[in-house]
């Protein structure tokens, strides 16, 4: 038997609702919460046309896809979140994800796990003034969630080792692969990710090249997206602020210098795709 069947997930954007797909197709339970209405009914839309195309292409049946569908629910009352693990997926601020966290204390069992998707953040420095901190740990998935195969389980200086090994297998249990990290700023991926960014937001501000250029040159290297490309994907907010997470805990280390150019997308809300511009043009 497995003890993990119900998993609630806090914030329906981009990773929410693609993490919410992933554990829905692997037979879980899902309740999915948002703050706002439009981004439940967005999450909603989004789901359901990516369980259509996957079904169009012969990679479901019509009666999985119901039940997919039918596996997630969709709320905006916290106290609907009573699961067996929480994954938090709202906004990259250390703020917004602690007052999240003390709220959620009250209504979750003492045995639930709650996890944080963040990027960039310290693990350890959001499960400090919890409760239950031996039950907290880092759940990154990369975007697309529903098709990124790696899933890094980051270990917090309290995380229990049990914990970890829960993570690990629930993971599994999705056909993702798993890889276990220490609380280290960025992490792996996206510490070593980062000069893919900086570097290309660089070259544009120097106007060494131009965007479309810096991108169909990386693609020609074999990169599936270029820079721009995947930053707009990623969103600009987003990305900035876990730059900007990096740069402050490696004590501004030049490197990882956060771009005045993608400061002033991030201050305009060209955001990328969810906005419907970032450093391209999107039609809704
Ligand atoms: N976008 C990516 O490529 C990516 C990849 C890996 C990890 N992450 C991480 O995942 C997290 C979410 O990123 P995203 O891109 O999905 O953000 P997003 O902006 O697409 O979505 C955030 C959602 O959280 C909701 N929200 C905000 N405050 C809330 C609250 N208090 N309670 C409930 N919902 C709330 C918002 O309404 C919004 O729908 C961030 O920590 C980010 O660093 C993002």
């Amino acid at each position: 038997m497995n003890s993990i069947n119900h998993i609630g997930i806090a914030g329906s954007g981009t990773m929410g609702r693609g993490i919410a797909q992933v554990f829905a197709q692997a037979g879980l339970a899902v309740t999915l919460y948002d703050v706002l209405p439009e981004a439940l009914e967005n999450a909603r839309q989004q789901i359901e046309q990516a369980l259509k195309s996957l079904a169009e292409k012969g990679k479901l049946s019509p009666e999985q896809t119901t039940e997919i569908t039918g596996r997630i629910r969709y709320t905006l009352a916290p106290e609907e979140l009573k699961c067996d693990v929480l994954i938090e997926a709202v906004a990259e601020l250390l703020p917004v994800k602690q007052q999240l966290f003390a709220q959620f204390e009250q209504v979750l069992s003492n045995e639930s796990i709650v996890v944080t998707n963040t990027s960039s953040l310290s693990v350890t420095a959001l499960s400090a003034g919890l409760r239950h901190p031996h039950r907290f740990a880092g759940l990154h998935f990369f975007n697309p969630a529903p098709v990124m195969k790696l899933v890094e389980v980051v270990r917090g200086e309290l995380t229990a080792p049990e914990t970890v090994q829960k993570l690990v297998a629930l993971v599994s249990r999705t056909g993702k692969h798993p890889v276990v990290v220490a609380d280290s700023p960025g992490f792996i991926v996206n510490r070593v990710a980062r000069p893919f960014y900086t570097e290309a937001l660089k070259l544009a501000e120097e106007q060494v090249a131009g965007i479309e250029t810096i991108d169909r040159l990386m693609r020609a290297t074999g990169f599936r997206m270029g820079p721009f490309e995947l930053m707009d994907l990623i969103g600009n907010d987003i990305n900035y602020s876990v730059t900007q997470s990096v740069f402050q805990a490696f004590s501004g280390e030049p490197r990882f210098r956060p771009s005045r150019m993608q400061e002033l997308k991030v201050k305009a809300r060209h955001l990328g795709r969810k906005t419907g511009k970032g450093f391209y043009n999107y039609d809704k």
